[in-house]
């Protein structure tokens, strides 16, 4: 490294902090609106400089765009739909690693259902409106429209704390997207299909899905997108020891 990048000043902090507080889980995209290759490139050489312990770089990426893209979300609206009619099935697409607790608890219990209820009350979707719940899931599996679709694997052999640099590589990817214009939405719902996607996109068996994301122009005429998030303010996790 060449102490001139040691040196280096952010010279507006302010584009930062606006790439992390503009960042949103999209959930309406563009879907004729490419995002060129060089952009999807670039994004992901930008995001690879993430720390990782030891260097270990844990990242692997596939990236759908055009037929590929479309028949991984048409064989997966299939599924998701033959398990909608026959709940049983769900037995056949298991999640790989627990993303979500296995017990649920007070306070993330409560933040989660204010989060599921919020996004759907946004929506006029009222409790027990079963289909219009099932059919606002499976946008998930349509990419939210978007063109692009991600999806991040992880060998297996390797520990838990790859899973924290592989956040910081994921965060990466969804601040050097806002950088060009571009949103995303993180998605775990497609961690239940990885039977389905891990040899649709060649992953090997050695590899683990962690997560899918949608890539893409934001729909700025979609009400989904004006769904806002809170969050705790900082005094409430941080705890001053002096
Ligand atoms: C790893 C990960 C997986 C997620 N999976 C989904 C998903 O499958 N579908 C979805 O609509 N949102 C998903 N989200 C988005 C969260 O619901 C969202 O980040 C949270 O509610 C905070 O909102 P914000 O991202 O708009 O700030 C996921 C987020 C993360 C970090």
């Amino acid at each position: 490294m060449t102490l001139s990048r040691v040196a280096t000043v952010v010279a507006d902090p302010g584009s930062v902090d606006a790439a992390i507080a503009s960042r949103f889980s999209c959930r309406a995209f563009l879907r004729d609106r490419p995002v060129p290759r060089a952009t999807i490139e670039d994004i992901l050489a930008l995001a690879s400089r993430a720390p990782s312990g030891t260097n270990t770089q844990p990242w692997k990426v596939y990236v759908l765009q055009g037929a590929a893209r479309d028949a991984l979300v048409e064989k997966a609206c299939a599924a998701h739909d033959a398990m909608y009619a026959d709940p049983a099935l769900a037995q056949e697409y298991r999640e790989e690693y627990d993303y979500y607790p296995t017990r649920w608890v007070s306070p993330y219990i409560d933040r989660r259902r204010e989060n599921g209820w919020g996004l759907y009350g946004l929506l006029g979707i009222a409790k027990g409106e079963k289909d219009r719940m099932h059919a606002q899931h499976q946008r998930n599996f349509r990419f939210f429209d978007a063109p692009v679709g991600l999806m991040f694997t992880m060998d297996r052999v390797l520990g838990r704390g790859s899973l924290m640099d592989y956040g910081m590589f994921l965060e990466n990817v969804m601040l050097a997207a806002r950088a060009r214009g571009l949103h995303t939405c993180p998605q775990a719902a497609w961690n239940g299909f990885a039977k389905i996607i891990l040899p649709h996109v060649g992953a090997g068996e050695d590899e683990m899905l962690l997560c899918g994301m949608s890539l893409g122009y934001a729909d700025l005429d979609a009400h989904v997108n004006t769904f806002d998030t809170p969050r705790e303010p900082a005094a409430s996790f941080t705890r001053w020891v002096e």
